[in-house]
């Protein structure tokens, strides 16, 4: 029994030296206290059987060495634990640092986008997400039924109409807010609707909740050349100084003519590139209001003239030179290794 509690000794000794944290410190502990499988309490354990003087020689050894041991741990933890003294603060040691928030990259892309449309005079609205059919669809020019539907792949909150104004559903875009805000009456509109979008999609661009901003102008004579000096104001503030926009044609129901409006590419200055098509990158739709669509808002198309234009926030931040995220999805993932980054 004396040889095997010597062996103990030595062996504690060499492990001992070997712990360089407290996480090992604490299983060392435990391999030779612990109470159930600790090597030092298997051995007093064994007292019990010898005779009693035998018990008294060797108790006297096994105490010394449990002693010992203890010491030597606790010793050690103060120093794991950075105090050099029990009970003594050492003021000069450096504080935890407190975690330093900011803005996610969403919002401060929403932020950027409010101030340019807001220093030409466009009011941020927010309409609803749980959106009527009627002003997410009907309004539109997109009567019940109509196929033009599809491409919205929407969220149906009921599944069948509640009321003179349909179904609820989550809104699919931004364009809700355009008779919405023609309801209320007050001309000119310059509104800038920066709101949460919901569609039934989702991979490496398509997110099922996103963010789009959608431009609405109605004044009296209002042309295209106005919707394209706004698009290219935007593109040179945004994007930089250098950066054209330019208009294409497309079909939206509520827009008649329509455009799809791109942006001279970052990386190749408009010469093209593997980032691009033949040096423009894609930003969204636009187009001058239908009369239809003026129509549901309560005003003479006859009188009145407009343009809207409504694009995704994240993709559109995402062109921003320098900026490369492979998936958008990555922007809710709420992981800080990403979102610490911008
Ligand atoms: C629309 O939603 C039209 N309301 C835009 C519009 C407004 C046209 C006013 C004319 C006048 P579209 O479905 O193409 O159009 O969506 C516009 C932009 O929203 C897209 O270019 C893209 O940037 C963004 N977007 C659409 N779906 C998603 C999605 N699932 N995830 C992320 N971004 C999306």
């Amino acid at each position: 029994m004396k040889d095997k509690l010597k062996k103990l000794k030595e062996n504690f000794q060499k492990d001992f030296v070997k712990i360089s944290d407290l996480e090992n410190l604490n299983n060392l502990e435990i391999n030779y206290l612990g109470r159930k499988a600790g090597q030092l309490t298997n051995i007093l354990r064994g007292l019990k059987d010898l005779s009693v003087e035998e018990k008294k020689e060797v108790g006297q050894l096994a105490n010394q060495i449990k002693n010992e041991i203890i010491e030597k741990i606790e010793e050690a933890k103060n120093n794991f634990s950075g105090q050099s003294m029990v009970g003594e603060i050492d003021v000069t040691l450096p504080g935890i640092p407190v975690a330093c928030g900011h803005l996610h990259l969403v919002t401060q892309a929403i932020r950027e986008i409010t101030d340019i449309f807001e220093g030409i005079g466009f009011g941020v609205r927010r309409y609803p997400e749980v959106e009527w059919d009627y002003y997410a669809f009907e309004a539109l020019n997109m009567p019940p039924d109509h196929p033009a539907r599809d491409e919205w792949e929407t969220f149906f909150i009921d599944n069948k109409p509640v009321g003179p104004k349909g179904q609820r559903v989550l809104t699919p875009h931004t364009s809700s807010g355009q008779v919405r805000e023609m309801e209320k009456g007050k001309l000119p509109i310059r509104m800038m609707n920066i709101s949460k979008c919901y569609r039934r999609q989702i991979d490496v661009s398509h997110a099922p909740m996103f963010h789009q901003f959608e431009g609405l102008l109605i004044d009296e004579n209002v042309t295209i050349a106005h919707l394209k000096g706004t698009l290219d104001f935007f593109a040179k503030q945004f994007f930089g100084p250098e950066r054209k926009a330019r208009i294409r044609p497309f079909h939206f129901k509520f827009t008649e003519p329509s455009f799809e409006v791109d942006i001279s590419c970052g990386l190749c200055g408009g010469k093209g590139c593997k980032m691009c098509k033949a040096g423009w990158l894609e930003l969204g739709g636009a187009g001058m209001v239908h009369p239809n669509v003026l129509k549901a808002g309560g005003l003479d198309p006859k009188k009145y003239s407009g343009f809207a234009f409504g694009w995704g926030v994240e993709r559109t931040y995402m062109m921003k030179a320098g900026l490369s995220i492979p998936d958008i999805r990555m922007l809710y993932q709420n992981d800080l290794r990403f979102l610490n980054q911008f």
